[in-house]
């Protein structure tokens, strides 16, 4: 069994921390900042069963993670819930010696059947997407997929099956729900879950991404603070990618996440893994690093954690900060985000 050993640096002095893994690049809905449907390839192929790692290949590659210094893992997707049986990929996880967090992204809509199982199976948290309360505008932004009263009685489920303080994520598009933004922080005000608005990033390639349509997160802040006064908090943790603030009123918590105006990759300590067993080292990476091939191929653990210890000694990325001149010199090819989680 590993146990946790060497921990890595990359090339910039930022250690291995956090690894995030899709389960499946398919998802429910088509939310036009991620996957909007008009953009698709007709003949657009999902990874199939085979070329999908298996619960145990997942849970071998999540330990030689872990030997690096990994402590968290977050299941992602596209939208994780639609892997069968997920509970049991999250109670082979929780038993790796070393990891103390496994959280899960999803949209919500399939909670109601699984929230309890999760749970029981040692998921710790959860962060649900949520762009808006009204439900015109939801669909707008769901691509027509999903309602958001599913979403809400998700979160209800998710409630009852003891999951108490639950993120709730926000993308901010300018002119298309930016006008929901207090009735967002209004409806959490009081409970224990958390909303945080994103800031609209250029993920992928097919969302048309423009920065007239990032609404900066100083600007909802003023317009938060001015309705119900906020004080900042302090990180719960170093390399925290949501500024966190609390009313003062002490109704709770909401956050910002705001990569476009303010990158946080100085302390990005991030690893993705898409659901074929490739090791994205940024968001905005082009290219991942085949996992796959040397697991199915026979690799030692020891060989497997050499390998990734070897990538991530090499990462230098840094999207956020230079976006600007990366944009400017035209560096398109981007990975798409439902193949590597949020
Ligand atoms: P915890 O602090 O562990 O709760 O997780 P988190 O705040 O990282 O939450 P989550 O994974 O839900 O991330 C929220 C959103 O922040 C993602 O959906 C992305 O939009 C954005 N984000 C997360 N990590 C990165 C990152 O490394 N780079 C950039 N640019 N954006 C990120
Ligand atoms: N910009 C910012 N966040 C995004 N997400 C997906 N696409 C984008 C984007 N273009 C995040 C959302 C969603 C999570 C799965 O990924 O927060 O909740
Ligand atoms: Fe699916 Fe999440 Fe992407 Fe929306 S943001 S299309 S819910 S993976
Ligand atoms: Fe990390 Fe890349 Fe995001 Fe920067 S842009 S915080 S390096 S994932």
């Amino acid at each position: 069994m590993n146990r946790p050993t060497t921990d890595v640096l990359d090339a910039r002095g930022r250690p291995l921390h956090d690894l995030r893994i899709s389960v499946i690049d398919r998802c429910n809905f088509r939310c036009t900042y991620c996957m909007p449907e008009d953009q698709y390839a007709l003949d657009h192929v999902f990874l199939g069963k085979d070329q999908r790692l298996r619960f145990e290949e997942i849970e071998r590659i999540a330990r030689a993670f872990v030997a690096l210094g990994v402590r968290k893992l977050r299941l992602t997707g596209g939208e994780p819930l639609l892997r069968r049986d997920l509970h049991e990929l999250v109670r082979q996880l929780a038993r790796i010696p070393g990891v103390e967090d496994i959280a899960l992204t999803t949209n919500g809509v399939l909670l109601p059947k699984v929230a309890a199982r999760l749970r029981e199976a040692g998921l710790r948290r959860l962060t649900v997407s949520l762009d808006s309360l009204d439900p015109d505008t939801f669909r707008r932004l769901s691509g027509g997929r999903g309602e958001v009263a599913e979403v809400l009685d998700g979160i209800g489920a998710a409630e009852a099956a003891g999951f108490g303080q639950i993120k709730l994520n926000c993308v901010v598009l300018r002119g298309v729900n930016d006008h929901q933004v207090t009735a967002l922080a209004e409806r959490f005000r009081g409970t224990p879950h958390v909303v945080r608005f994103i800031e609209y990033m250029d993920v992928g390639t097919l969302n048309r991404w423009h920065k007239d349509a990032v609404v900066p997160s100083a600007e909802l802040l003023a317009r938060l603070h001015a309705r119900w006064p906020l004080r900042a908090l302090e990180a719960n943790y170093r390399g925290e990618v949501a500024q966190r603030y609390a009313w003062a009123d002490g109704a709770g918590e909401i956050g910002f996440i705001s990569s476009v105006s303010q990158p946080f990759c100085g302390d990005c300590s991030r690893a993705r893994l898409s659901a074929d067993g490739r090791l994205y080292t940024c968001l905005f990476a082009r290219l991942g690093y085949d996992l796959r091939g040397p697991l199915r191929g026979g690799a030692s653990d020891e060989e497997l954690t050499g390998l990734i210890g070897a990538r991530w000694g090499q990462r230098s990325d840094r999207y956020s900060e230079l976006r600007a001149q990366l944009r400017a010199a035209g560096n398109g090819e981007k990975v798409e985000m439902y193949t590597i989680g949020g």
